[in-house]
């Protein structure tokens, strides 16, 4: 365990309506004490940061992150998915169950606990709705709710069955854990590759429209309702689906949603190439790069406004990657046969920083909702920087630029359309619970690196 005390930087925390320069002292793991910038006294025998231009906030929180292993570990494994975490700034990460075997046994949420333990970031883990993810039969919910899973999902493909959404609600009600709907109605969606509107017209390719994900929205909201349980919606893309969670929510449903930085910063325009994204940036890039695939789809500008709408409003109540790592051979296809979602976790932070830069977010609405607004629905002591908390406490640099390669990547999955960008800002330090897990690069004396 280090102690350090972190000096002068920017302290965000929303969960304290906080935004001022301080000193953040942490010690035993925990988080000792605040203090205006400059006075904290010195501290013998405590590692120190000079944090000066830096931005310290509570550890990111991540609902939604596809680790692959086990099955698929040429794409992804926990420790190298851990590792992106922490780099990208997340202490806490939440790992989907659309592994292979699925996580969908008691056996299967403790196996990856386990594997988890020893990696860098806190790792909670969702197990699957249904038995194999197969849509037909409800897994044992309440065992794997015992053996710690913090949700359910059947993510990668949404719980299809009215009559299985129902009786999955009312586990959700008993147990209070979310049900994490990936709403894409499997018809509508059959063959599409992309939004559907004028640009997939253009292009040549089939979309998928945004009623697709609507539809199913409403329903999970009617259901959340009829039963009292909680539906979460993973990752929103839609103006009318942010309309109807905000409805519900003022009617008192038991709804949340997440949104994805990707939906947040890029059109479905992108899929015609039109680059760079930040500014500044040489990248020039072509059109259906597979790199923009994702499910749900990159949408309209109307859609991208909604959400940042929500996102002010607390109709969304956090920004979740949805770090999705391919193979590159999953990529390296016809944009029809390339598989869906991108590498997120070691972006997000950049992406959302562009738009504080453009004045469609504030910084305070950023760090909220990848802090305390996850924490609130994991319903732990998290997303805090109040003293006595756990010291899960990022620092990152909001101007430092660095280009993104495969190489400047710790994830795998090099698959992400700002490949190539000069993009701005980079976490400098990570500390889980007290301990540098990533980085330590400005530490006035050397703090160690524990993995
Ligand atoms: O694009 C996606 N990729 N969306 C999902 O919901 C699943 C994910 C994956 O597992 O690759
Ligand atoms: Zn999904």
């Amino acid at each position: 365990m280090s102690d350090a005390l972190i000096r002068r930087g920017r302290i965000v925390d929303p969960s304290q309506n906080l935004d001022a320069p301080g000193d953040l002292l942490v010690r035993d793991g925990k988080i000792a004490r605040l203090w205006p910038a400059g006075e904290a006294p010195n501290a013998d025998g405590v590692l120190e940061l000079d944090a000066a231009g830096l931005v310290v906030t509570p550890g990111f929180i991540d609902l939604h992150v596809h680790l692959r292993e086990p099955g698929h570990e040429e794409k992804e494994t926990i420790a190298t998915g851990s590792q992106a975490a922490v780099a990208g700034g997340f202490t806490t990460i939440c790992a989907m169950p659309n592994t292979e075997p699925a996580t969908d046994s008691a056996a299967m949420v403790e196996y990856v606990g386990r594997v988890a333990a020893a990696g860098a970031a806190r790792v909670l883990v969702v197990a699957a709705v249904s038995k194999g993810r197969q849509g037909k039969e409800l897994a044992e919910l309440g065992e794997l709710a015992a053996a710690g899973a913090v949700g359910f999902s059947d993510d990668g493909n949404p719980v299809a069955s009215n009559t299985l959404l129902r009786n999955a609600l009312a586990y959700s009600r008993m147990l209070r854990l979310p049900i994490m709907d990936h709403c894409e109605d499997p018809e509508l969606t059959k063959g599409g590759q992309m939004n559907e509107g004028p640009v997939a017209t253009r292009l040549g390719l089939k979309g998928t429209p945004a009623a697709a994900e609507e539809v199913l929205v409403a329903r999970d909201v009617a259901l959340a309702e009829l039963t009292g349980g909680w539906a979460h919606i993973c990752h929103i893309s839609t103006a009318r689906a942010v309309a109807i969670v905000r409805d519900a929510k003022a009617r008192g449903v038991r709804v949340t949603a997440e949104a994805t930085p990707h939906h947040l910063v890029m059109t479905d325009e992108l899929v015609m190439g039109r680059w760079p994204l930040f500014p500044g940036s040489a990248a020039a890039h072509l059109p259906y790069d597979t790199n923009t695939k994702v499910n749900p789809p990159l949408r309209s500008r109307v859609d991208v406004e909604a959400l940042l709408a929500g996102l002010r409003d607390g109709t969304i109540d956090a920004i979740a990657t949805d770090h999705a790592p391919h193979h590159v051979l999953d990529k390296e296809c016809e944009y029809d046969f390339a598989a869906p979602g991108l590498s997120g976790l070691e972006t997000a932070l950049p992406a959302l920083l562009l738009l504080v830069e453009q004045g469609k977010l504030s910084l305070a609405e950023v760090i909220r909702a990848l802090t305390v607004g996850p924490a609130r629905l994991l319903g732990r002591e998290l997303g805090s920087l109040r003293p006595g908390g756990v010291a899960d406490v990022t620092v990152f640099d909001p101007s430092l630029a660095w280009q993104v390669t495969p190489d400047a990547l710790f994830s795998k999955g090099k698959n992400t359309p700002f490949l190539g960008e000069t993009v701005k800002g980079k976490v400098v330090l990570t500390l889980r619970e007290g301990r540098a897990v990533h980085g330590a690069t400005r530490l006035t004396q050397p703090l160690a690196l524990e993995r």
